[in-house]
């Protein structure tokens, strides 16, 4: 293909390759899944845009695969993490940034009574594992498959995200004896759901799902599947746990379970709380985070838990988010986007689905509807790979997955939504 990246992105990258595996320090980052290293460099970010090292600018559809709901480096979020970067960045000890940002969530998430931080996603899934566990006294976690839930041991488990990216979905390292206790089954199907809970129901601690999953690209829930999803959870004496990692304040200002009108036991929270500074929380119903220690027995700590800079960035977000709702305008332009890459696609010959919930969505390179992993998986790895490259050309930066979503971000404008149309038909025409 024409495209060659820059001389300094290669030069950056051939170092990288030598101190990091593979030249990246997550594998969704790698570019092996669209035709192989070496990935882009960056050097900044500002609004909607990336700026590469060799000083190429971009259309970011990545929001870094989330937090960045407002954009880079957004002024007021900036501005905090300056006020107060020189007070020290880590205290160990409570501080009232943390305290802050924990009241603000509890105060906007439906059913989060109390909440605990962790510093990644990852830990706030596995520590929202252990907690219902240790409160139900069973051992089995059922999750579905296609959904990432970070790179704990039992998650890694038909996952999605990089993990499928990368073909890695049962990594090597992980112990029989963590993933036997966990069970993946198809999403959107309330049967199989049912029928293994009715099956062995007893033996089940909890229900981790995504309500609205991101990880093998956006894939709603039908019409009513939560609702039983709660049901046949509680039938069975089991937690549900909703994984809003990356949707809470993605679609509204709150959880995505309150959006959709069902509200889980626990939540595991991550990426906007905390405006792109490492963050992760969970929480939930007040009789179980009883168990958390040091008031329980559930075991969970972290030196950069509620840190003060990750929690100012958090909070500075939120109050965008709060004051100024960009929900709306976010959902609007992905919607321009969607109907008219679907278009697009349609006049220029190629099949295509999108699916797409408010400010996010995915365009699979397969013309059936996507409800689960199996229907994802049919998206056409080359043509994507294909596709990626010749929006890269025209200054566009997808995530390098055919099973990720495109973020809009409250920065971007009608100008980058026109743009991005115009790359999108040139792209079809070639591919
Ligand atoms: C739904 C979901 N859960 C958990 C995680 C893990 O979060 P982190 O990467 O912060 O560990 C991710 C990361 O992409 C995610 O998308």
């Amino acid at each position: 293909m024409a495209y060659e990246i820059g001389a300094e992105s290669r030069k950056w990258f051939d170092r990288a390759l030598q101190a990091i595996p593979g030249g990246v320090n997550s594998p969704a980052r790698s570019f092996r899944a669209v035709g192989g290293d070496p990935a882009i460099v960056m050097a900044r970010g500002f609004g909607p845009f990336f700026e590469d090292v060799d000083g190429r600018q971009y259309i970011d559809y990545l929001a870094a695969f989330g937090p960045l709901v407002l954009g880079h480096a957004h002024s007021q979020v900036t501005q905090a993490i300056f006020d107060h970067v020189t007070k020290g960045t880590l205290w160990g000890t409570p501080a009232t940034k943390e305290i802050e940002l924990a009241e603000t969530l509890v105060q906007s998430i439906a059913g989060l009574e109390q909440v605990r931080f962790t510093s990644t996603g990852t830990e706030a899934v596995m520590s929202a594992i252990r907690l219902a566990r240790a409160f139900t006294g069973r051992q089995v976690v059922i999750k579905f498959e296609g959904a990432y839930h970070g790179h704990s041991d039992g998650m890694l488990v038909k996952a999605g995200s990089g993990a499928s990216t990368v073909g890695t979905q049962d990594s090597l390292g992980v112990p029989y004896g963590v993933v036997k206790d966990v069970i993946s089954l198809p999403y959107n199907d309330a049967d199989a759901l049912e029928e293994t809970l009715a099956h062995m129901g007893d033996q089940v601690a909890c229900v981790l799902a995504e309500p609205i999953v991101g990880n093998m690209g956006i894939v709603p829930p039908r019409e009513g599947y939560l609702k039983k999803m709660q049901e046949f959870t509680h039938q069975a004496g089991a937690l549900l746990i909703f994984d809003e990692v990356i949707t809470a304040y993605r679609f509204h200002y709150g959880s995505a379970s309150a959006w959709l009108g069902v509200i889980p036991d626990l939540y595991a929270l991550g990426k906007i709380i905390g405006g792109g500074l490492p963050a992760g929380a969970y929480g939930g119903r007040y009789d179980v985070m009883q168990y958390v220690s040091p008031l329980g027995g559930v075991f969970q700590a972290g030196t950069l838990a509620g840190n003060p800079l990750s929690s100012v960035a958090g909070l500075a977000t939120l109050d965008v988010l709060r004051t100024e709702q960009p929900y709306a305008r976010m959902a609007d332009l992905a919607q321009i986007l969607a109907e008219n890459i679907l278009s697009i696609a349609r006049e220029e010959g190629h099949l295509i689905t999108i699916n797409r919930v408010g400010s996010a969505f995915t365009v699979f390179f397969h013309g059936g509807e996507v409800y689960d992993y199996t229907s994802a998986q049919g998206s056409d790895a080359v043509k994507f790979a294909r596709f990626h490259r010749l929006m890269l050309e025209q200054g566009i930066y997808l995530a390098p997955s055919r099973f990720e979503a495109w973020f809009v971000s409250a920065a971007h404008t009608t100008a980058e939504i026109d743009k991005t149309l115009e790359a999108c038909r040139a792209s079809f025409k070639r591919l």
